[in-house]
């Protein structure tokens, strides 16, 4: 992503947001009630303050939270970004959200907002590449930090932030909001409770369609500097969720990976002429199912076609691009401290998107998945399925626990685990911090070493002295295994 407006500084107070706004059109109306706090500081808890550092689309979730659901208890109190257009328009959608504009700052003033605002919390939403770098200086200002996933995509950037938090004795919060969907948590209850005994390996096998896959490929991603490609962006998800169901801190790393779909070849082999730049000016965009057009969809008009101007960040960039460096085809194998071992993969190009799981335990096995292929119709997005199968013994189907909204319900209940002043106790431990974020990375970061090398990849050379994360209590390896099939088993 280029930073053409880093040196446009533009702290845009109150006043020339609202002058901003009715030029762009958003019909903002000064209210002065909203401006104007007539309540006592005296009658309420102190709200904690927040600032959000990246506009784009996972801010939103943040956005909302604080200055709508969260609102008894958080204050929005900066908005920064190198994108001065992303900016008014989350300053517009602050007004919507009832909340009060807070002021607005380039990425280049991000030490003069934490000096002026004072935010307790700094939410690093920018793309990952440049999680480091806010997440280092907030801490080095005073403040805590919450990060968007992955942690960041480097080893060495890994290394300053363990570095800073131990400098600083800050806190970073990384936000692994699968952890909170309810059927991932349901997972962590069964294995918790000793069902299937301990558990010596596991197989994971995710998929991404040719729709969300292949979007992947058109944005900032498609860059290993920005996203560090899907085994960090999004592989960091599942190596989370596997290393917390396991409670188990992974050791070594082989992996192999290859771009073999979203290729200038497959391009012509798919009966196009090659790779263009992108949608908007495709000459042979009638003739590519892939093609999107940004000014027909409100939320990525609004988003990124209208900023562009600022940026040089084209939103639906050509999928077959030659410069393109992530992989859409990758095979994992992870050894955890424990001897536990999984087996993984990631495709970005198929029929049906989500995953399937089994942890093989010494008593039995536990199956899970979402989405399903469904046989002559469309596969079925977010359905879950649970079934534990004995060694020897009829399989029981188990009931998901279900959830409303995003990533299965997730977001909301990880949001109140987030901003509620005190919120409830957790016996599944799911708030993770810079530990874990660091654990599930450096797989990803691992196996991409491992595909530049092929050679084994031991973690602890990535980042030494790293932690270990902090998991809830798991079925102990040494206890006594009932016989399979056995009449007291
Ligand atoms: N947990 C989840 O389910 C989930 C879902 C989507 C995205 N994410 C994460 O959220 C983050 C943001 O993703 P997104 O989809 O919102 O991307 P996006 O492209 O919509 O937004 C990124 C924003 O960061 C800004 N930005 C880029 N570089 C910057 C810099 N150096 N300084 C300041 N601002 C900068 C951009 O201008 C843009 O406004 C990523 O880390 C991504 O991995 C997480």
């Amino acid at each position: 992503m280029s930073a053409s407006s880093d040196s446009a500084s533009s702290h845009l107070d109150r006043r020339t947001f609202l002058k901003g706004a009715s030029t762009l059109g958003l019909g903002v109306a000064l209210n002065s009630s909203a401006l104007i706090s007539g309540e006592s500081p005296a009658a309420k808890p102190r709200r904690r303050r927040y600032a959000i550092v990246g506009n784009g689309s996972r801010s939103v979730m943040y956005q909302t939270a604080i200055e709508k659901d969260f609102r008894d208890h958080a204050e929005l109190v900066a908005l920064c970004d190198l994108n001065p257009g992303r900016l008014a328009l989350a300053q517009a959608r602050s007004q919507q959200l009832g909340g009060t504009p807070p002021p607005t700052f380039i990425a280049a003033d991000f030490e003069r907002m934490i000096a002026t605002t004072k935010p307790d919390f700094v939410i690093v939403t920018t793309i990952d590449g440049t999680h480091d770098d806010y997440i280092v200086r907030a801490m080095d200002a005073g403040c805590d930090v919450i990060s968007e996933k992955p942690l960041t995509t480097t080893p060495e950037k890994c290394r300053r932030i363990v570095d800073a938090r131990r400098r600083t004795g800050r806190t970073c919060r990384v936000t692994f909001n699968l952890r909170y969907s309810p059927p991932c948590t349901q997972v962590k209850e069964l294995l918790m409770s000793g069902e299937i005994g301990d558990i010596l390996s596991v197989d994971l096998h995710w998929m991404l369609n040719t729709r969300h896959g292949a979007d992947y490929f058109r944005r900032w991603h498609g860059h290993k500097e920005n996203s560090g490609g899907l085994m960090v962006h999004k592989a960091t998800h599942h190596f989370d969720l596997v290393n917390w169901w396991l409670g188990a801190v992974p050791e070594s790393v082989f992996a192999t990976g290859k771009r073999d779909f979203y290729t200038p070849k497959m391009a012509r082999r798919m009966g196009l002429s090659g790779p263009q730049e992108r949608c908007r000016t495709c000459p042979e965009s009638s003739r590519c199912t892939f093609y999107i057009d940004l000014a027909k969809d409100p939320t990525l008009k609004a988003l990124y076609l209208d900023h562009e101007k600022h940026d040089g960040y084209f939103r639906d960039r050509c999928i077959f691009r030659p410069s393109i460096d992530i992989e859409d085809t990758m095979n994992v194998l992870v050894r955890y401290q424990t001897g536990t071992t999984l087996a993984y993969s990631l495709n970005a190009f198929n029929s049906w998107e989500g995953y399937t799981i089994a942890f093989n335990g010494t008593k039995g096995r536990l199956e899970h998945s979402i989405g399903a292929p469904k046989p002559g119709g469309q596969p079925v997005s977010g359905a879950a399925r649970i079934a534990l199968i004995p060694l020897r013994g009829p399989a029981r189907e188990i009931e998901p626990w279900t959830g409303v909204g995003s990533h299965q319900g997730g977001d909301k209940v990880m949001l109140e685990d987030l901003f509620l002043p005190s919120p409830a106790p957790d016996k599944y431990l799911r708030s993770a911090d810079e530990r874990a974020g660091a654990a599930s990375a450096l797989i990803g970061m691992a196996a991409n070493r491992c595909f530049e090398t092929g050679q084994l990849v031991r973690i602890k050379e990535l980042v030494p002295g790293l932690s270990d994360p902090t998991y809830a209590p798991m079925p102990s390896r040494d206890a006594p295994v009932p016989m399979p099939g056995a009449a007291s088993a």
